[in-house]
């Protein structure tokens, strides 16, 4: 049901990816992996494009970053997929992330397509009171009226028997693990049996990542397993599940919660004395960038006590303060800028474990 964008210049026809999956198992197959039928994990990252009418959250271009884990039907994975798009909203500082999950089923007959009919029967009563999207989605996707946003549709589809109830044996079992693991992993999550995603690819466990700093459009992140789409795209039955991140809103929340997880303070900032101290201070800074530290200096002709309150304003753990006479020594004054920090000269090449030990001390 997602809106393409198709162009047919020439004789060509171009459709512009609408997300990231697809084009995931296209490559996986192109390159053969499936020859080396082991779990191989993916990430990436990029542009995507949705002809969807715009509204806050809802672009036509839009970025994603997803991971694709192809080769294992383990529930494990599910969870592990699962934990780590909620590590990376954690890692950017977002409190307050809802995972609602739940399983779909899968294509055995008395799983997804024996509840199909019995949603069919349910729902064909009372279909002219649903809107017009989901009358048409009756016949040809009967899955996504239960997660229409219509709140009059909403209503009704209380009545609708659910999928968890009308799951086989083995997606039961799936399903139950899954819980499990995110459970004993201290991941909080709501069992939603209307999720059930946009994408027809979907088998057994699918899930989304919302937060209520969103509109209408509250999903910050989705994803599932789909245990069918590789047979479906030419290559051998394989099992895999991921999830794709959506990062337009993820800085939405971000900006509404104003997290800071991207600015994280500075280390080092250098200050030189004099101008002839400058170009040694550059080597100074770009040796200890490249053993991890973060560091700046200034470029725009402050005074050294500007440049104190430069450094100040930043943020700076440590100021490293080279003059005249450390430079003749072959040393550097090091200070700690929290309050009383200490102040010490040492040599070049104790700067490291010096600076180490004052961070540590911070
Ligand atoms: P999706 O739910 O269609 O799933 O998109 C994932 C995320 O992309 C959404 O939760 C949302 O954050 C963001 N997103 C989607 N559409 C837009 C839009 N128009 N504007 C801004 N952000 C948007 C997928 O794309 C699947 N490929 C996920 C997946 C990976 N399933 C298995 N592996």
């Amino acid at each position: 049901e997602k809106e393409m964008y198709t162009f047919t210049p020439g004789s060509d026809t171009i459709t512009l990816r609408p997300e990231g999956t697809a084009g995931v198992v296209r490559a996986y197959l192109q390159h053969n992996f499936h020859k080396n039928p082991s779990l191989t994990k993916f990430w990436y990252g990029g542009p995507m494009f949705r002809r969807e009418r715009p509204q806050k959250g809802r672009q036509r271009q839009f970025h994603q970053v997803g991971v694709e884990a192809i080769g294992s039907t383990d529930p494990l994975l599910d969870a592990e997929v699962i934990k780590s798009a909620y590590d990376y909203y954690q890692a950017l500082g977002i409190g307050g992330v809802t995972i609602k999950l739940n399983s779909i089923g899968c294509q055995a007959p008395d799983c997804r397509p024996a509840y199909r009919e019995v949603l069919r029967k349910a729902i064909q009563p009372e279909l002219s009171n649903l809107c017009k999207n989901c009358q048409s989605r009756f016949e040809r996707n009967i899955l996504r009226i239960l997660d229409c946003k219509n709140p009059k549709c909403q209503e009704i589809r209380g009545q609708f028997p659910r999928s968890d109830a009308h799951l086989c044996r083995e997606c039961k079992t799936h399903h139950a693990v899954v819980c499990e693991a995110l459970t004993a992993s201290g991941i909080e999550f709501i069992q939603d049996p209307y999720i059930v995603r946009g994408l027809d690819y979907y088998t057994r466990t699918v899930f989304e990542f919302s937060h209520s700093a969103l509109g209408a459009q509250d999903a910050i992140g989705a994803g599932g397993r789909y245990d069918g789409l590789i047979a479906e795209l030419g290559g051998p039955p394989t099992p895999a599940v991921g999830f794709a991140i959506g990062i337009e809103r993820v800085l939405i929340v971000m900006e509404a919660l104003d997290c800071c997880a991207c600015q994280s303070p500075l280390q080092i900032f250098a200050v030189a004395v004099e101008e002839t101290c400058r170009q040694a201070m550059m080597g100074l800074l770009s040796r200890l960038r490249s053993l991890g530290f973060s560091a700046d200096m200034d470029f725009e002709g402050r005074s050294m006590k500007a440049q104190m309150k430069k450094a100040n304003r930043l943020g700076a753990a440590v100021v490293l303060i080279l003059g005249p006479d450390e430079l003749s020594a072959g040393e550097v004054t090091v200070k700690d800028m929290r309050e009383d920090g200490e102040q010490r000269r040492v040599a070049l090449g104790e700067i490291e474990a010096v600076v180490k030990t004052f961070l540590k001390a911070g």
